[in-house]
């Protein structure tokens, strides 16, 4: 592999620096006139960040591979300026045995867009009955650590308390998507003045903020590890800052989507707005910016969910949920964290890299550059800005709520063990260079 050398790069915390990449590491930093036949990359107005870690991402292979594929699925990621995601369980089959989690990881390798870490399922099929082979899934050689059963609740405490003591055996984690199935029954938008106006049926804020109140409890009397998928709510935050504050085992994640758009989208009827958790309130919108500077809500996580046209367009209430989120969510991050000029990019570092790689325990990604340490890193243009164009994106689906709208900040390159995916804000070989 040729050399690297990304010169005048504005270092998160460490100034205008350039940065030496050999055999995928990082070699040198510093002022680096020249490195032999090594490929340059000037970076002089692009801040580098390490490369964005998705702890939720939906890939839909095997199963649905009309809405996304590991490989178009991966291109997202890389154009967002992610080196690695979590790809959620949910596909058909059910990511529940060994097999499917070493299959969607080896999908990942073999696209090589940025490392696929698969998330195991709780229980057998997502049924919420029986637990799913866990101990033989992070055996195997995809070395599973989060399991989820994203897009269902582990609802019955008994399953859950069973799953928290075997995860603990081996320092794994349950990411809870905390959504009491018997307050949501017919759910279509968040529970609301909204709601009530449009005759919708509500989703509402209890629905959540009970399941994540009783697996805190159920994390503190286990010790082991909970982890808050999609946090939508201004009371869920308080009852994370709560047991944080008593040295609970949890840890929680908020969309994009929740930082930024309420529920007054869903009165266009447009089923775009349609996710789980639903959009909420103003009032939610202002606690979780508040909770994700800091740190109470650890890191930012996309949920990216495509969804084939017949599931979208279609009526709101015969729709699936969920959005798009890779190729936008590190705007939307700065937009929501106070926009582009005042953009603090030690705290995005933290709530997009550095802690949901920790949180995974993915230890190649979310570092800082120094020497040694793999070359995974996105190169950022804060100053520029973009349109959403849904044809464009690198997504095989084209449910984004942004369309047409104006962002603040490109993704410029992004690079995967010091080889660039995207190069000049295009996937890389797509580029000239
Ligand atoms: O909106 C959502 N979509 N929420 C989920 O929990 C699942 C996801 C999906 O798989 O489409
Ligand atoms: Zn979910």
């Amino acid at each position: 592999m040729t050399d690297l050398l990304i010169k005048s790069a504005d270092l998160v915390g460490r100034g205008r620096q350039d940065v030496l990449v050999r055999d995928g590491r990082v070699a040198e930093i510093g002022s680096i006139a020249k490195a032999g036949s090594a490929t340059v990359v000037d970076a002089d107005g692009l801040v580098l960040l390490p490369g964005l870690v998705d702890l939720h991402t939906h890939l839909r292979e095997p199963g649905r591979e009309d809405a996304e594929t590991v490989h178009s699925g991966t291109r997202a990621a890389a154009k967002g300026g992610y080196t690695a995601v979590c790809a959620m369980a949910n596909s058909y089959p059910v990511a529940d045995t060994a097999g499917v989690v070493e299959q969607v990881a080896a999908l990942g390798k073999a696209a090589g867009y940025a490392d696929v870490q698969p998330v195991g399922a709780v229980s057998v099929g997502l049924e919420g009955r029986q637990l799913a082979e866990i101990g033989a899934m992070a055996r195997s050689a995809a070395a599973v650590r989060m399991f989820s059963d994203d897009g269902h609740c582990v609802s019955d405490p008994i399953l859950m308390r069973r799953a928290l003591e075997y995860v603990k055996t081996f320092g794994g984690l349950i990411a809870q998507h905390a959504e009491e199935p018997r307050l949501t029954e017919g759910a279509q938008m968040n529970e609301g003045a909204v709601s009530a106006e449009l005759g919708l049926p509500g989703w509402p804020a209890v629905a959540e903020e009970a399941i994540i109140a009783r697996d805190v409890l159920l994390a503190e009397y286990t010790g082991a590890r909970v982890h808050f998928c999609h946090v939508s709510t201004a009371r869920s935050v308080d009852i994370i800052r709560e047991a944080k504050a008593r040295g609970a085992n949890v840890t929680a994640e908020v969309c994009p989507h929740h930082l930024l758009l309420t529920d007054e989208a869903a009165r266009t009827y447009d089923p775009v707005y349609k996710v789980n958790p639903p959009l909420r309130r103003e009032a939610d919108v202002a606690v979780l910016r508040g909770a994700l500077a800091e740190g109470v809500i650890d890191a930012v996580a996309t949920d990216h969910a495509p969804h084939a046209p017949q599931d979208k367009d279609c009526e709101w209430a015969a729709a699936r949920p969920g959005m798009l989120g890779l190729e936008t969510a590190l705007s939307i991050t700065v937009l929501a964290l106070g926009g582009p000029a005042e953009a603090d990019w030690d705290t995005i570092a933290e709530r997009t890299s550095r802690t949901p790689a920790r949180i995974a325990g993915l230890e190649a990604h979310g570092r800082d550059p120094k020497p040694g340490t793999e070359a995974n890193f996105t190169l950022v243009d804060p100053a520029a800005t973009w349109t959403v164009v849904p044809g464009e994106l690198a997504s095989l689906s084209r449910n984004t709520p942004y369309a047409g709208m104006e962002l603040p900040v490109t993704v410029q390159a992004t690079f995967l063990r010091g080889r660039a995916t995207v190069l000049n804000g295009k996937i890389a070989e797509e580029t000239t260079e």
